[in-house]
């Protein structure tokens, strides 16, 4: 037993959670000031990472500044409202004068629509499916505020379906790359982010219109890399403790690689999940450069 594991409601068929679901209204009349950056992923798909290289270029590499709050505290998650410690995102908001870098989850259709009114910057982070996948199924164990993500073979299939809170990742990551040039959304992938963590720094800088020097990019790298990460408290997520996040279940910052699926499907499984993956993305066109 536990004490939240919020239940998920449809919102315009896409399942939220509870907290999300029964302030949908204030959530979708957010009004974003046109300075503001959202930062939007599917969950687990990189975006605490994507956060602190935001948060570190708009502050020249800065870790004073960097490590003045808690990563949801610095860059508020729009649509939650869940118990403390997590703060809820619009009340932070409210508080926070412009310009503001926003996290969410919300897919395409869902994002409130002041943000293309007022032609916000969008920095979208897509990543590879199965990994994507696992890295949720150990989250939902370990966070205490999701549903309960059950057997491992079932959540694959919630996976598959679109059940799991936010929805689809198929949906997700399509919605997003469809409308990416009508409304300069920069589209990463996380494999590109693990690949070449410099050149990736740099397309975000450019595209936030910056010009860093080569050190400053380079303490910026480094500050951003897993371990780092891992070992700061303000970016780690140990800063919310039990009973929301169980970090002995599975710490927040798990593995962060490439291809850890491999180590959790079955042959079997992996199957499966590619014929569906083939249905679903056939005529997607989105340059994941792997499922592995
Ligand atoms: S959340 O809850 O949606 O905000 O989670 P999110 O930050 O999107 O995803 C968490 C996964 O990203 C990994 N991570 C990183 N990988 C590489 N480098 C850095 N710096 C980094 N920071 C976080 C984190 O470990 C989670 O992935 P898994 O595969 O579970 O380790």
């Amino acid at each position: 037993g536990s004490l939240y594991r919020f239940p998920v409601i449809p919102v315009k068929g896409v399942p939220l959670m509870n907290h999300i679901a029964n302030n949908w209204d204030s959530i979708w009349a957010f009004s974003p000031h046109p300075t503001d950056l959202l930062i939007a992923t599917y969950p687990k798909a990189g975006t605490t990472w994507t956060q602190e290289i935001v948060d570190l270029l708009l502050h020249n590499g800065d870790t004073e500044i960097c490590k003045r709050a808690p990563t949801p505290v610095r860059i508020p998650f729009l649509e939650i409202f869940s118990p403390p410690p997590i703060p809820s995102g619009l009340d932070l908001l409210e508080k926070m004068p412009p310009p503001r870098v926003i996290k969410t989850h919300l897919p395409f259709h869902l994002v409130p629509p002041g943000f293309w009114e007022k032609n916000c910057k969008v920095i979208y982070v897509a990543r590879n499916a199965k990994d994507n996948l696992v890295s949720y199924y150990h989250f939902d164990r370990m966070n205490l505020t999701q549903p309960e993500p059950g057997p491992w073979e079932g959540y694959i299939n919630k996976f598959m379906r679109g059940e799991l809170a936010w929805g689809s990742w198929y949906d997700h990551v399509k919605g997003f790359w469809e409308e990416r040039e009508k409304r300069n959304i920069l589209y990463l992938f996380y494999e590109d982010m693990k690949e070449n963590p410099r050149r990736e720094v740099e397309r975000i800088m450019q595209y936030l219109d910056l010009s860093l020097s080569d050190d400053v990019i380079s303490r910026i790298v480094e500050l951003t890399s897993f371990k780092s990460m891992k070992e700061n408290p303000m970016a780690n997520y140990t800063f919310i403790p039990k009973p929301v996040f169980d970090h002995s279940i599975s710490p927040f910052m798990r593995k962060g690689e490439v291809g850890d699926w491999t180590n959790h499907f079955t042959p079997g499984q992996s199957k499966m999940f590619d014929e569906d993956y083939e249905k679903q993305m056939k005529d997607a066109n989105i340059p994941f450069r792997t499922l592995i």
